[in-house]
């Protein structure tokens, strides 16, 4: 491996010492000996130069960003097969001494071009990200195969692991110095990809930061399914218009849920403590059905809030929360397209028959779903021993937002408490000291929505939504590296709403995000200023 030695400074930075390097050359940059990696190109980004890249899953168009090399290189997953997966780093040259990769979403196959330059790139972290091994938007699933297993072996762990280990190998050779930690951020599955990472190759990361995980695909694509046949047929009994989401139901869970936290604002800062009854809207003889819902609506209304049993009394998967219903009709069959997606990890992956019938979901999917991603697509491994406890003490922020139309938040909360009841029973460990959960009032899947969501997270940059300042209180990814390397731990952040969550027009409001199982509540005073607010 061939490296430039850099030309070496010290700063005084936030977190003490940094090193950085000057004088690294991104266009001489040779990375020839390390098996099974091979150097596609590097290119140079001068300090204000246009960055306009676009793949199949992500994208990037901003003249804002310091200067960087962006390295792309080609990584085989499997030589037998042939099969690779593209991965790049973005190594800016003001160096914070960091290594940070990033996760994907959906079942897409694209560089996280996006995080990559909004947060590595902006904060001075050395970045990663892969495609997974194949290329495709977020929502198809058709690259599967059916039988590709390279390809879902690779898009499930594999080129993620892979692009980790040469990611390191090249930060090393083009700064000549080793990463100093190792840092992780995704969300949905980009955070099942990192809950994978820790779970099996707990050496990798010391910190790791996810946003609604994706990590129990066996019960998320079904359970996206259930919640799309309570929704469809358009036109039948069961069936709830989006005007009736919008219009009628959302106002009367806030007529009913809003107020309990102290204020009325349009925010459900805690939906576990309202016990919504759709019955209210239950029309009454003679009445127009555009003000109110027939009885199959409401059994329908009843399902969608409430766990999924089957008749076999099975734990199936968290609920939609009563708040976020200017989503839900999106993520149950439309505009968002949880759906598809999650038609295509069932037809794809599991039962391998592209003609599969979604209307015919029983258990005997779910079980077989169970089977399959055993060992691949699933992140459920409740011992986080090696990654978490003394002999590497690896840190994990997760953050969910209670308003999340695409995963429910009680995936997230069920994860964390398996983990929490096993780790205490297997190791007396206190979870607070290695995983902390934070649920963020108002926010949809992994950003947006009608709440204080921006902070730091995957995506919300990219997506107009930047961190206030990179204070560990107001961002997420400096919170992780103070707690790692600082000992300072999260209790709380404080995120901002922007108007129209869109940064440019300012913030409108800025709130505490609590830490699980702790609740948002209003103490008096101004509503925009989080001194309002208090976690209880
Ligand atoms: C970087 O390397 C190229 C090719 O070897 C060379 O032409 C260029 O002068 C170098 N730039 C710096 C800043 O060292
Ligand atoms: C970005 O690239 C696309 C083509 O990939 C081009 O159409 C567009 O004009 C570019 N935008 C800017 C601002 O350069
Ligand atoms: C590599 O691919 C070949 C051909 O598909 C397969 O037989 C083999 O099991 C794969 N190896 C691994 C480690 O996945
Ligand atoms: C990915 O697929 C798109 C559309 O089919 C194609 O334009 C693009 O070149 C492909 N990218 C790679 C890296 O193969
Ligand atoms: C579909 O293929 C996967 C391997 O890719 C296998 O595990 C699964 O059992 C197959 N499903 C059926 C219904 O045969
Ligand atoms: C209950 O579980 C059994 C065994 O997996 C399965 O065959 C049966 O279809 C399930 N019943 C229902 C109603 O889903
Ligand atoms: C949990 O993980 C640790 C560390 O890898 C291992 O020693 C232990 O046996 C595991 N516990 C169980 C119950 O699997
Ligand atoms: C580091 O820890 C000290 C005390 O433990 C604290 O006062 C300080 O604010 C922390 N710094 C950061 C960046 O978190
Ligand atoms: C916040 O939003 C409200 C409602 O749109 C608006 O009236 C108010 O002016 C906004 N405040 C700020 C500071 O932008």
């Amino acid at each position: 491996m061939a490296s430039k030695l850099p030309v070496w400074r010290t700063i005084v930075g936030l977190f003490g010492a940094v090193a950085v390097a000057g004088g690294s050359n991104c266009t001489s940059f040779r990375f020839d000996d390390y098996p099974g990696a091979a150097l596609l190109g590097t290119t140079l980004y001068e300090q204000g130069a246009r960055v306009n890249i676009t793949n199949e899953f992500s994208s990037i168009n901003t003249d804002g960003l310091p200067s960087f090399c962006r390295v792309e290189l080609q990584v085989t997953t499997n030589a037998s097969a042939g099969s690779y997966a593209i991965t790049e780093l973005w190594l800016p040259d003001a160096w914070n001494g960091r290594f940070l990769g990033f996760g994907n979403g959906g079942i897409g196959g694209g560089v996280n071009v996006a995080d990559l330059g909004y947060v590595a790139i902006t904060h001075g972290f050395a970045g990663m990200s892969t495609d997974t091994g194949h290329n495709s938007s977020a929502v198809d699933g058709s690259w599967a195969g059916p039988g590709n297993d390279n390809a879902i072996i690779d898009w499930s762990w594999r080129a993620m692991h892979l692009s980790v280990e040469v990611g390191k190998a090249v930060v090393e050779s083009y700064y000549g110095n080793s990463a100093a930690k190792s840092y992780y951020l995704g969300c949905s599955t980009g955070g099942r990809q990192g809950l994978k990472e820790i779970q099996r190759f707990p050496e990798n990361f010391d910190g790791v930061v996810l946003g609604s995980p994706a990590n129990w695909l066996s019960h998320l694509a079904p359970w996206s399914v259930h919640l799309a046949l309570d929704a469809l047929p358009v036109g039948s009994p069961h069936s709830i218009s989006d005007d009736l989401w919008v219009g009628l139901i959302h106002d009367e869970v806030l007529r009913q849920c809003d107020g309990i936290d102290g204020v009325s604002d349009g925010i459900i800062n805690d939906p576990r403590v309202c016990n919504f009854r759709p019955e209210t809207l239950a029309c009454r003889p003679g009445q127009n059905t555009a003000t109110c819902l027939n009885l199959d609506q409401i059994q329908a209304l009843h399902r969608v809030y409430s766990d999924y049993y089957e008749t076999n009394q099975t734990y199936i998967f968290g609920p939609y929360y009563p708040g976020g219903e200017t989503g839900y009709i999106g993520g149950m069959v439309g505009t968002a397209p949880a759906l598809g997606l999650s038609t295509d990890v069932l037809k794809y992956f599991v039962l391998n028959d592209t003609t599969w019938d979604y209307t015919t979901l029983n258990y005997d999917v779910i079980k077989l779903a169970e089977q399959v991603f055993s060992g691949t697509g699933d992140a459920i491994d409740a011992n986080l021993t090696a990654f978490a406890g003394p002999s590497h003490s690896g840190k994990v922020i997760h953050y969910v937002g209670w308003a999340d139309q695409i995963i429910s938040p009680g995936n997230s909360l069920h994860y964390y408490e398996t983990v929490h009841a096993f780790m205490q029973a297997e190791t007396g460990m206190e979870i607070d000291d290695y995983y902390r959960l934070f649920t963020v009032p108002g926010m949809q899947h992994c950003q947006g929505g009608y709440g204080a969501n921006a902070f730091g997270g995957s995506g919300q940059a990219a997506g107009g939504m930047p961190p206030t300042s990179y204070n560990p209180e107001n961002d997420v990814v400096s919170a992780i590296v103070a707690w790692v390397e600082n000992g300072t731990a999260p209790d709380s952040f404080i995120a901002s709403y922007y108007n129209n969550n869109d940064f440019t027009q300012g913030v409108n409001f800025s709130r505490p995000i609590c830490k699980y199982p702790r609740s948002l509540r209003y103490t008096g005073g101004d509503v925009d200023a989080p001194t309002s607010f208090a976690c209880v």
